[in-house]
């Protein structure tokens, strides 16, 4: 395991490297399938250099990566890569984003990094050994009280894909109440539910370089991480919640409450 959290860690802190670089600078910018889904040169130079890492030590495993798609390989490794998670807030100068990389083994995950460049923040977890920031042990919040919760959330750019809009479920959680922010980084959100900042987060629609480091960060730090009806998560569900464990299951209720 040692290895593979070392190379885990060059490729993360290498692709933090070049996003630093670029920060605020200047970089071509692409537009995905939706007018406001960007991706710049930045995403992709980063990627490309992750990916040049891993396969120097590790030729023969897989890889599922944001742009470049799945580079599949009879392999029980599989790297999950999202070159840079708030591509948004990076094309507009706004320090919220990161790099993630997550490594399965045999459908599992063992390994997540997140790390965030702009604040020098890199959460890491192994599985069964805890969850970090930058070196030092952190758990999520112990904020039992529902109506006290602070709450992070994100929307997909495919608004229009779902019969529940999601907007009906972030209407149900502001009516209680409760303080939510919304960061414009799924990634870093989950890391900032691991470290107690936030006592939850929910989102629709994510993909699995969004969420598989930072699912690994929740629950090494403590937390849960369900689909909306409670079940296991599974990195490649569309739905995901993921709180400090004590406010779940009210959670779980407010979200379904028709
Ligand atoms: C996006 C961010 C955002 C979330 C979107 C994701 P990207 O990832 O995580 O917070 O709301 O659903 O697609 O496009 O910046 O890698
Ligand atoms: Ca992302
Ligand atoms: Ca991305």
């Amino acid at each position: 395991m040692t290895e593979l959290k070392e190379v885990l860690l060059e490729a993360t802190k290498e692709a933090g490297r070049i996003i630093l670089q670029y920060f605020d600078g200047v970089f071509k910018i692409d537009h995905k399938e939706g007018i406001n889904n960007l991706v710049t040169e930045v995403d992709k130079l980063a990627e490309t250099r992750i990916i040049e890492v891993i396969r120097a030590a590790y030729p023969r495993h897989s890889i599922i990566s944001e742009e470049i798609g799945e580079l599949m390989k009879p392999s029980d490794y599989k790297w999950i890569i999202d070159p840079i998670d708030g591509t948004v807030n990076f094309a507009h100068g706004v320090p919220i984003c990161c790099v993630s990389i997550g490594l399965m083994h045999e459908g599992n995950l063992i390994l997540g990094a997140v790390y965030n460049p702009m604040m020098n923040e890199l959460f890491f977890a192994e599985k069964g050994k805890g969850a970090t920031l930058n070196g030092n042990p952190i758990k999520v919040s112990s904020n039992n009280n529902f109506k006290t919760a602070f709450m992070v959330t994100g929307f997909p750019y495919n608004w229009s894909e779902y019969t529940e809009h999601p907007i009906k479920v972030f209407e149900r959680i502001v009516l209680e109440g409760l303080p939510v922010r919304r960061l414009g980084s799924a990634a870093i959100d989950l890391c900032w539910v691991a470290c107690g900042r936030f006592d939850g987060f929910w989102e629709f629609n994510l993909k699995p370089w969004d969420c598989a480091a930072g699912y690994l960060i929740v629950e090494e730090a403590g937390g849960r991480v369900t689909t909306f009806s409670g079940k296991e998560y599974d990195v490649f569900d569309k739905e995901t919640l993921a709180t400090n464990g004590l406010i779940h299951e009210d959670m779980i209720k407010v979200i379904n409450r028709r």
